[in-house]
C-alpha cells in the first residue's frame, strides 16, 4: 500500500507552548507503595521529566511510603530508575537536586497507629523547606490497602486539614466488580470530597489518546461524517506481545476483561464515541463520557469471547503458555484475551457495532482504533477495480494508532497510474507522531501527575463512570465464572487470539483488522 507522509514544519514547533503557565503550588507528594515497580519505572521518571521541563515548583518534595525499612537506599534506587526508565543521562545537572528532595518513610499501611508519625514527618519536612500544607497522596499499593490508607488519613485529620489543598490519586484497579467499586467509592467519599479524588487510568495520559479529542473537535472535516450515516463499524484493539511479567497472583484474579477492557479500552471507546463537550473542562468532558457508557445496553454473553494463550512463538522467541507461568494455577480458567461486541444506543450510533478486544501474548504489540466507513452508494469502478491489481474496492478506513508507531492513517482508493482501465488501489495518508513532532521520552504519567497537582480532573475518572463500567462488565464476569471455559488454552502465544473471536465479526459479515501498525 502506498503511503503519503504528512508532517509539521520545524518552524511550527517553536510555537508549541512550554506549559510554563501551569506550575503547581509547592507541596509534598506522598507515594504509598513506593517500593513497587510503578514508582521506579513510571512515576519517578515522569516527575523528573516534569522537573526538566521546569514544570515543578522549586521546593517540590517527594516522600515514598512503604513497609520495608529502606532509608537512604530509596532515593538512590529512584535515581537509578529515572536514569534507566526515563531515558535520562546520569550526569543530568538537575538530577542531584531532584533526588535530594526524595525521602522515605516506613509504615504499615493498615496500622492506624503509624499515621500520626507520618503526619509529624510531613509537617517537619514542610516546615524545614517552607512548603506549606499542600499534600498529594498517591495510592500505588495493592488494592486491598486503598481503603485502610484512606480511612487512616481521614482519622489522622490529613484529608481535610484546616490549611492547604489535599488530593488523593488512586491507581487501578478501582474495585474488581460493581459491588466492590461501590464500596470503595463509599469509603473514599466518607473521607474525601469528589473534587479531591483522582482515579487514574494511565491510558488517558497518552498523547495519542488525548489527540483523539483534538482530531475530532479541533478539525472541521471529520465530525460531520462521524456517525451512523457514514461509519460502518469501529474496532478497538489493545494487543500486547508481553505475557503477565511475573504478576501471576494479580493476573489470576484479574484477567483481560478486568485488567484492560473494562477501563483502558472503555476509555478509548468514550473518546471516539462521545458528543463534543461544551468546553474542555472536567465536568463537561466527564459528563459526555458517562453519557456514552450509559447508552450501552447490557452486553449479551453471546457477544463476548474469552481466550487463554498456550505456548507459542512471540517475536521469534519460544514462550510458555499461561498455565505454565510462575505462580499460575496449572488448570487456570483466567482469560488472557477478551473480546466484546457492543452497541451504543443513541442518535449518533444506533446500529453501529463496536468490536473491542485485548489480549496478552498476541502476534504484535498494537493499540489501535479503526473506523471503517461505509462504501459510497454506487461503486462506479467496481468491475474495473475487481479486474485490476488490487481487487475489490476497499472501504475508507481511518486508523488511530495509540501505540507504538503513534499516528493516524486514512486509507482511500486511488487510480492506478498508466492502466487504461480505472483500476483502483488503496493508499494511505499517514500522520506519524514521531516524524512530525520528534521522539518523546514521556510515559504518559507526566501529564496526569501534573494535572493532579494542579487539581484538574478532566483526564481522571469520576465515580459514576467507574460504576457504570463495572455495571456493564460484572454480569459478563459472573456468567464466565459460572461456566468454565470449554477449551483453554485456545490460542497460541504469538497469534491473533482464539478462532472463536473471529466468529464474533464473521456473524456480521466482518473481520478483525490484523494488519495493525504503520504501513510503509
Ligand atoms: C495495565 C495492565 O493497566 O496496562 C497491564 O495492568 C497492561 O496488564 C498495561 O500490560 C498496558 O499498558 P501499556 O501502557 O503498556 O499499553
Amino acid at each position: 500500500m502506498t503511503t503519503i507522509q504528512m508532517s509539521v514544519r520545524p518552524e511550527d514547533l517553536s510555537q508549541v507552548p512550554t506549559g510554563a503557565e501551569r506550575i503547581p503550588e509547592a507541596g509534598i507528594l506522598v507515594i504509598f507503595g513506593a517500593s513497587g515497580d510503578l514508582t521506579k519505572r513510571k512515576l519517578m521518571p515522569a516527575l523528573f521529566h516534569l522537573e526538566q521541563a521546569g514544570l515543578l515548583p522549586g521546593n517540590f518534595t517527594i516522600v515514598g511510603v512503604a513497609r520495608r525499612p529502606l532509608g537512604g537506599e530509596f532515593a538512590a534506587d529512584m535515581r537509578q530508575g529515572i536514569v534507566e526508565f526515563g531515558d535520562v543521562k546520569a550526569s543530568d545537572p538537575k538530577l542531584d537536586n531532584f533526588v535530594g528532595r526524595i525521602s522515605y518513610y516506613a509504615l504499615k499501611f493498615d496500622d492506624a497507629s503509624g499515621y500520626a508519625g507520618l503526619k509529624a514527618e510531613l509537617d517537619r519536612i514542610a516546615k524545614e523547606k517552607g512548603i506549606g500544607a499542600n499534600r498529594l497522596f498517591y495510592l500505588a499499593t495493592a488494592p486491598e490497602y486503598f481503603a485502610p490508607i484512606i480511612e487512616n488519613l481521614g482519622a489522622e485529620g490529613m484529608a481535610q486539614p484546616e490549611q492547604g489543598k489535599v488530593e488523593v490519586v488512586i491507581e487501578k484497579p478501582f474495585g474488581h466488580d460493581l459491588d466492590s467499586a461501590r464500596e470503595l467509592n463509599r469509603q473514599v467519599s466518607a473521607v474525601f470530597r469528589e473534587d479531591q479524588v483522582f482515579r487514574i487510568d494511565h491510558y488517558l495520559g497518552k498523547e495519542t489518546v488525548q489527540n483523539i479529542l483534538v482530531f475530532r473537535f479541533a478539525n472541521g472535516i471529520f465530525e460531520p461524517v462521524w456517525n451512523r450515516n457514514y461509519i460502518d463499524h469501529m474496532q478497538i484493539t489493545a494487543a500486547e506481545t508481553l505475557g503477565i511479567e511475573g504478576r501471576g497472583p494479580f493476573y489470576e484474579k484479574a484477567g483481560a476483561l478486568r485488567d484492560v477492557v473494562q477501563n483502558h479500552v472503555m476509555e478509548l471507546l468514550s473518546f471516539v464515541a462521545m458528543e463534543p463537550p461544551s468546553s474542555f473542562d472536567a465536568d463537561a468532558v466527564r459528563r459526555e463520557k458517562v453519557k456514552v457508557w450509559r447508552a450501552i445496553p447490557p452486553i449479551p454473553v453471546l457477544n463476548t469471547v474469552r481466550g487463554q494463550y498456550g505456548p507459542g512463538l512471540v517475536d521469534g522467541q519460544r514462550v510458555a503458555g499461561y498455565r505454565d507461568e510462575e505462580r499460575v494455577n496449572p488448570e487456570s480458567g483466567t482469560e488472557t484475551y477478551a473480546a466484546v461486541r457492543l452497541e451504543i444506543e443513541n442518535w449518533r450510533w444506533a446500529g453501529v457495532p463496536f468490536y473491542l478486544r485485548a489480549g496478552k501474548r498476541m502476534k504484535k504489540r498494537a493499540t489501535e482504533i479503526s473506523i471503517q466507513f461505509k462504501q459510497p452508494p454506487l461503486l462506479l469502478f467496481k468491475r474495473m477495480a475487481a479486474a485490476g491489481p488490487c481487487g475489490e474496492i476497499q472501504p475508507n478506513l481511518l486508523t488511530i494508532r495509540i501505540q507504538p508507531d503513534e499516528g493516524i492513517a486514512l486509507r482511500f482508493g486511488a487510480k492506478v497510474p498508466t492502466t487504461p482501465e480505472m483500476a483502483v488501489c488503496p493508499v494511505n495518508m499517514d500522520f506519524d507522531y514521531e516524524a512530525a513532532f520528534g521522539k518523546s521520552s514521556a510515559n504518559g504519567y507526566e501529564r496526569l501527575l501534573l494535572d493532579a497537582l494542579l487539581g484538574d480532573q478532566t483526564l481522571f475518572s469520576h465515580r459514576d463512570g467507574v460504576e457504570i463500567n463495572w455495571a456493564l462488565y460484572t454480569p459478563i464476569l459472573q456468567a464466565w465464572a459460572k461456566k468454565e471455559p470449554e477449551v483453554f488454552p485456545n490460542y497460541f502465544a504469538g497469534s491473533w487470539g482464539p478462532e472463536c473471536s473471529d466468529h464474533l465479526l464473521e456473524r456480521d459479515g466482518r473481520a478483525w483488522r490484523n494488519d495493525l501498525g504503520r504501513k510503509g
